[in-house]
């Protein structure tokens, strides 16, 4: 096998630039908790192929379960001749999604395709054309995706025009609205939407429970709540887009059930499938059997390997009880983030649910354009190049660049998780 050195150098002769790694390091296997590169050099996971692999890589019931169907057939196409491991995945899906009331599932290869079905359906099922989203936004990165997603670099910037018909307003950001109360927030959102939208051409309200790339921005309590009362009473649908925090990630199967909110439509894809592609949108049956037959699908969506991963991931995240577990890693982490922001002071925020933690990086003491602590995106990536320096992979994010996100496996072991922090506490004592 090839060295890093000499990869980066064919990877530079083949690969479009546009296409970029947070590192150098080319991978040879990974197991729960870390990853080992081809020159045999380990690292601590604390990114978990972006909030993917939350039963681990290479977990021995999703290998069992893809092998097995492998050997069987690979792929038939389900609008062409169906299979039941589909069946059963949308069978899971309407189980385990919030609210007890009857729902469809339709399956799709990516996160950004299951929220293009999920407005796709939104608006031929309530007839209106405007899809509101949010500040800080992230949807994904095909066209109708880039237009719901708020920022420009990388994700938009010369790659429009974009689609129309989507309105932004603003989020509930209690480190940059100056604590704005979740009603409060809510409503300055409703208010622009009923003056510069009206209510009546409003398909759905779309958002993610919290914001992944945007910066894991939690909203503050009762947001989500009055978001989801509004879209009731306009006869709008609510789309949650739980495709980072879903399948235990924050604590519990879905991050809308922490305030009890139960959407009309919830995207989900990245941890279903312990690592293989697959997506689904879920939702209130009269909305999702709204669409003629024919309707939706593609020809990938739902593949049948990708759903025998799946029903692995699912039935190991409910043996295994993973909600579980990631409050266990918020137990962990959260009183080791609040010391060290004790002791750095440019930590200006340390936020989350469950095994979706971050830390805000600012200028402290001062005030900015975005509301609150001026960002600061340079220390931000110091941090992070210093962790990677030490072997530890954490991600960044946020509309600033200045957000340090955490998203460890779900199965990362005590002693992993421990030394993953001893490395990140390290990097800032020397950055
Ligand atoms: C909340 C959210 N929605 C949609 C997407 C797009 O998913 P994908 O990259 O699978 O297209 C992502 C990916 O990061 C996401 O975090």
């Amino acid at each position: 096998m090839p060295g890093s050195d000499e990869l980066q150098k064919r990877r530079a002769a083949a690969v479009s630039r546009g296409v970029s790694s947070l590192i150098g390091s080319y991978v040879d296997h990974a197991s729960g908790g870390t990853l080992t590169d081809v020159d045999g050099r380990e690292w601590i996971d604390f990114g978990s192929g972006i909030a993917v692999t939350s039963v681990g890589n290479a977990n021995p019931r999703v290998v069992e379960a893809v092998r097995a169907q492998v050997q069987r057939f690979t792929h038939t196409c389900f609008m062409v001749a169906p299979y039941e491991s589909y069946v059963a995945v949308c069978e899971q899906l309407n189980a385990l999604t919030p609210g007890e009331h009857d729902k469809r599932s339709a399956l799709f290869n990516s996160g950004a395709e299951a929220v293009e079905n999920a407005v796709k359906i939104a608006r031929h099922a309530t007839g209106r054309p405007a899809i509101v989203v949010f500040d800080h936004a992230y949807h994904g990165r095909t066209n109708l995706t880039m237009a719901l997603t708020a920022k420009n670099m990388p994700y938009k910037h010369r790659f429009g025009p974009f689609a129309g018909e989507i309105y932004r307003v603003p989020m509930s950001y209690p480190l940059r609205d100056g604590g704005l109360d979740g009603a409060s927030a809510a409503a300055r959102a409703l208010n622009l939407v009923e003056k510069q939208v009206g209510a009546e051409n409003v398909a759905a309200l779309l958002i993610e429970p919290i914001q992944g790339e945007g910066g894991f921005v939690v909203p503050a309590p009762g947001f989500l709540p009055a978001l989801a009362d509004w879209a009731r009473a306009a006869g709008a649908l609510f789309i949650a887009d739980e495709i980072q925090t879903g399948f235990c990630r924050t604590g519990s199967w879905f991050a809308c059930e922490h305030e009890s909110v139960v959407p009309d439509l919830v995207t989900t894809a990245k941890g279903i499938a312990g690592g293989l592609p697959l997506a689904g949108v879920t939702g209130r049956t009269d909305v999702m059997d709204a669409v003629h037959p024919g309707g939706l699908g593609g020809t990938y969506g739902g593949n049948p390997v990708a759903c025998a991963a799946a029903l692995a991931a699912i039935e190991t995240m409910r043996e295994l009880d993973l909600a579980a577990a990631a409050r266990r890693i918020e137990a962990v982490m959260v009183p080791r983030l609040r010391d060290l922001a004790q002791r750095h002071p440019a930590i200006g925020d340390v936020r989350g649910r469950g095994a979706m933690l971050a830390i805000e990086l600012v200028s402290p003491g001062t005030t900015s354009a975005a509301g609150g602590p001026a960002p600061d995106a340079g220390a931000t990536q110091a941090v992070a190049n210093a962790c990677h320096e030490a072997g530890l992979l954490v991600l960044t994010c946020g509309t600033y660049g200045n957000v340090m996100r955490f998203l460890p496996p779900l199965v990362i072991t005590e002693d992993q998780l421990g030394r993953g922090l001893d490395i990140l506490e390290d990097a800032f004592h020397k950055a």
